[in-house]
């Protein structure tokens, strides 16, 4: 069945951008599941960067339909923006987006109750990245969410955003001694929005059903990782959606029985933002060197990412929550030049050895990892477009992550730009 799921297999920056643009090549629709602008996803064109933060990756193709789901949460400021963005540069953005009627909107007040919890929080802040996304998700769930849809009922639309900003603002005062917000003012500016996102606004689920029925390839672009997902992950250092493979079927509104595979996105090393528990941490200049030469600061905040081995149990976990049909190994070209490297097969937590992730946290955090050991090599891999043609190291070091995570890799990335890959099976 031709409905591929693209998922980020470990926390967040994998390289899921530079795969969705790839695939979109072959596909009809690509659609972002959940997660909101608080992902960045990089796509380099002809020498230039393009960040993705809500548009789906596969953009940059004039041809694609582009969905954001009902899944995603949409701060309609940050996607005005980024559409007039892309625009400015060519890029077409006109009949080819849509936005799910469903989707919840980020309103102001996320972003301030966002921002208050995390100052509250203190030293055990989540390291969030201010954007609103938590409290939008609570608001979805408790039922007093509004949604994109909401946007074309003017009426209604303050209703709901009187009615919310009673609790809110009492939150505002008397908790966090801020200001309160003006319902007048939230209308103004979000019906302004209306205007331009109007005619974006669909019934996206219908449209991906459609497409499937007809045998059109569907690519489906997750957000962030399965060890920020909210059921699965480093609870509750994750993020608040579904970010594993299962929530493009809840965030889209496709069935399960329509996704044909899975391909989990993972980086050749570890990489975190944002506080939380990260077994292969480096903390010494091997550290340094990959985030040096990796380019690792986030893509949204710019904050530097926490970098560390790769840690095949966590890889492991997150085959199985996905049911990962391929892997996506990305940036092996990083590694180049490494007299070691080291992969993490296990954990030691009180002097008991461990082969799986350890869901409690406090052992998660307190866990020692188990490395083996492998050689590196001292050749580029940069631009490497076959096996055969990489270092015998690392082809055995793709090998060995095959052999322990259990999964076959489908794709190896070997530099930012779309044709420095391998394909070793295709997803279309
Ligand atoms: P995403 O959030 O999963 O889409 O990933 P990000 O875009 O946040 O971070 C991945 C970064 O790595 C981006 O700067 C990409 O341009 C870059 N990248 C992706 N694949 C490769 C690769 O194979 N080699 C190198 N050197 N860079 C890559
Ligand atoms: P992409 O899609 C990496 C992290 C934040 C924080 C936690 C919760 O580019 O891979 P949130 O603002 O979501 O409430 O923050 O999740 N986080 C990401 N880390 N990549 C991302 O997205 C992320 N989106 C959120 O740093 O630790
Ligand atoms: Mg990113």
């Amino acid at each position: 069945m031709p409905t591929v799921i693209v998922v980020g297999a470990q926390w967040g920056d994998e390289g899921k951008g530079k795969l969705v643009d790839v695939l979109t090549e072959k596909a009809d629709i690509v659609a972002r599941y959940q997660g909101g602008h608080n992902a960045g996803h990089t796509v380099v064109l002809n020498n230039e960067k393009y960040v993705l933060h809500l548009i789906p990756s596969g953009i940059l193709h004039k041809k694609t339909v582009c969905i954001i789901g009902n899944g995603v949460v949409v701060e309609p400021a940050a996607l005005l923006e980024e559409i007039q963005g892309l625009r400015k540069r060519g890029i077409k953005v006109e009949k080819n987006l849509l936005i799910s009627r469903n989707a919840h909107l980020i309103m102001p007040y996320h972003i301030a109750l966002d921002q208050a919890g995390e100052k509250m929080r203190g030293k055990k802040c989540i390291g969030t990245t201010g954007r609103g996304i938590g409290p939008t998700y609570v608001d979805k769930m408790a039922r007093t969410g509004i949604r994109v849809g909401d946007l074309l009922n003017p009426d209604m639309f303050l209703e709901k955003v009187s009615a919310n900003l009673k609790q809110i603002n009492f939150l505002m005062k008397h908790l966090y001694g801020s200001r309160g917000f003006s319902a007048r003012k939230i209308c103004d500016g979000y019906l302004g929005y209306a205007k331009e996102l109007g005619r974006h606004i669909a019934d996206t689920d219908v449209i991906i059903n459609d497409a499937a029925a007809a045998g059109k390839n569907l690519l489906l672009e997750g957000a962030q990782g399965t060890l920020l997902d909210i059921d699965h992950g480093t609870y509750p250092y994750v993020t608040s959606s579904s970010a594993i493979a299962g929530g493009a079927c809840t965030g889209l509104g496709i069935g399960p029985t329509k996704i044909g595979r899975v391909l989990g996105v993972v980086k050749a090393y570890t990489t975190r933002v944002g506080s939380g528990p990260f077994p292969t941490e480096l903390s010494d200049s091997i550290g340094e060197e990959i985030r040096r030469k990796g380019g690792e600061f986030g893509a949204t905040t710019g904050r530097p990412r926490r970098c560390g081995w790769l840690d095949t149990v966590i890889l492991k976990h997150s085959a199985m929550v996905n049911g990962l049909t391929g892997l996506a190994i990305t940036k092996l070209d990083i590694l180049d030049g490494l007299d070691t490297i080291k992969i993490c097969t296990g954990y030691k937590y009180r002097g008991k050895l461990y082969s799986h992730f350890l869901k409690e946290l406090d052992a998660f955090d307190g866990c020692t990892p188990v490395y083996e050991e492998m050689k590196g090599w001292k050749e580029s891999t940069l631009g490497v477009k076959e096996f055969r043609k990489l270092p015998k190291e690392a082809r055995a070091y793709i090998r060995r992550i095959e052999e322990l995570v259990g999964v076959k890799a489908d794709v190896i990335s070997t530099g930012r730009k779309r044709d420095e890959l391998i394909t070793l099976r295709k997803q279309f």
